[in-house]
């Protein structure tokens, strides 16, 4: 087993509590999408670094196509006593070709097979669509099957995430990737309220309203893309997106405290309430990004200033998931305060 040459006491993680329960979730999490350059099984070695490193809280999905791997570099762990299973906060998530009647049930029952564990910690709603496409398939590409939200099909998909939480398969819910609009109705018609909501979020790309609205209802944000995703897929890059690292302001805060500004990005998060979930396959990054929440806070003056660096830069559009009528990827993020159809 390859060793951090230094570790984190996870008991220095601050958590954030979740309403419902009471459950605290560390306010940094561990990304583990490998997108079309890291390999299952490097994911799952970065992992096993992150557990040894002090991370308790790592951010799975079906789609990502590593749970087994993960599962497996787990369970090492936990065999080898270097962590308990109830120490470990794990957030898995419904795939779009999984909304079906019955498919929620399937793609828990697969996910816990593949991760070798009897619960899950937060089990999400990937997207707000049932849209499925290949991997890796141009963005520019429609499938003819795609629909917009409808929300009475979503809640029957919600309803069976309700139901996992109901027979203990997962001791919270939660939404990824709504809009206000989406979640007033969700909120009006679910029996249980979705816990956290898992979105994307960085100093370029900050959600502010849509926060402050989840926020007031108790939810916990989880934000993903934390430092701009910078080696994302060409194939999800146009040429506007700004890149949040090499932000003026954030790089003279990072200069100010003699830090890289990827910690600038992380304790910005974490200062602003919510649970950064960076990726990295690097020991010393995935070492630095744990220190980053625990040490050195952001000034109230320098956070004033990161408040500014809101470019509405979303990166993550969604092209893959509009339907053949959608007019742009703008539709799938409902920017008129209207759910698009
Ligand atoms: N719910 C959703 O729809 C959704 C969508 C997208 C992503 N996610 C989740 O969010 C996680 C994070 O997203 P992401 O990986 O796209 O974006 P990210 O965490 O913002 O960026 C990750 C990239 O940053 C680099 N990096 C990490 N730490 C660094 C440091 N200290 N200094 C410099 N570079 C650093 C990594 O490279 P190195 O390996 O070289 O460090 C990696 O390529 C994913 O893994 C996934 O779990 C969820």
């Amino acid at each position: 087993m390859n060793l951090p040459t230094k570790s984190i006491d996870p008991s220095l993680v601050p958590t954030l509590t979740i309403r419902s329960s009471g459950a605290q979730i560390p306010v940094i999490g561990f990304g583990s999408f490998g997108s079309d350059h890291v390999s299952a099984s490097d994911m799952a070695e970065a992992v096993k670094m992150a557990v040894l490193t002090g991370y308790r809280h790592i951010d799975c999905a079906a789609v990502y196509g590593n749970e087994r791997e993960i599962g497996r570099a787990i369970r090492e762990l936990i065999d080898a006593g270097v962590v308990k299973r109830e120490e470990l906060w794990i957030t898995s998530k419904i795939w779009n070709d999984h909304h079906g009647q019955g498919d929620v049930l399937l793609s828990c029952a697969q996910t816990l097979k593949d991760l070798q564990m009897d619960y899950l910690d937060l089990m999400l709603i990937h997207w707000p669509f049932p849209n499925y496409h290949p991997p890796q398939c141009s963005v520019d590409s429609r499938s003819p099957n795609a629909k917009p939200y409808i929300h009475n099909d979503f809640m029957k998909t919600y309803r069976q995430l309700e139901a996992l939480e109901q027979m203990g398969l997962v001791r919270h819910i939660g939404v990824s990737n709504v809009t206000i609009p989406k979640l007033k109705l969700i909120l009006q018609d679910c029996r249980i309220k979705p816990d956290v909501h898992e979105l994307e979020l960085h100093p370029n790309f900050q959600q502010t309203e849509l926060r402050r609205f989840g926020e007031e209802l108790g939810i916990v944000h989880i934000g993903y893309c934390p430092l701009g995703s910078p080696h994302r897929p060409e194939r999800d890059r146009e040429a506007d997106d700004s890149v949040d690292m090499e932000d003026p302001v954030v790089q003279s805060i990072a200069l100010a405290h003699g830090i890289h500004p990827s910690a600038v990005c992380l304790k910005w998060a974490v200062q602003n309430g919510c649970i950064p979930i960076p990726t990295s396959t690097n020991p010393s990054h995935i070492l630095s990004n744990l220190e980053a929440v625990i040490q050195d806070p952001l000034s109230p003056q320098e956070i004033e200033q990161m408040s500014c660096v809101d470019k509405n830069c979303r990166l993550i559009k969604g092209h893959v998931f509009l339907w053949p009528s959608a007019h742009d990827w703008h539709d799938l993020w409902d920017e008129r305060g209207v759910i698009s159809c």
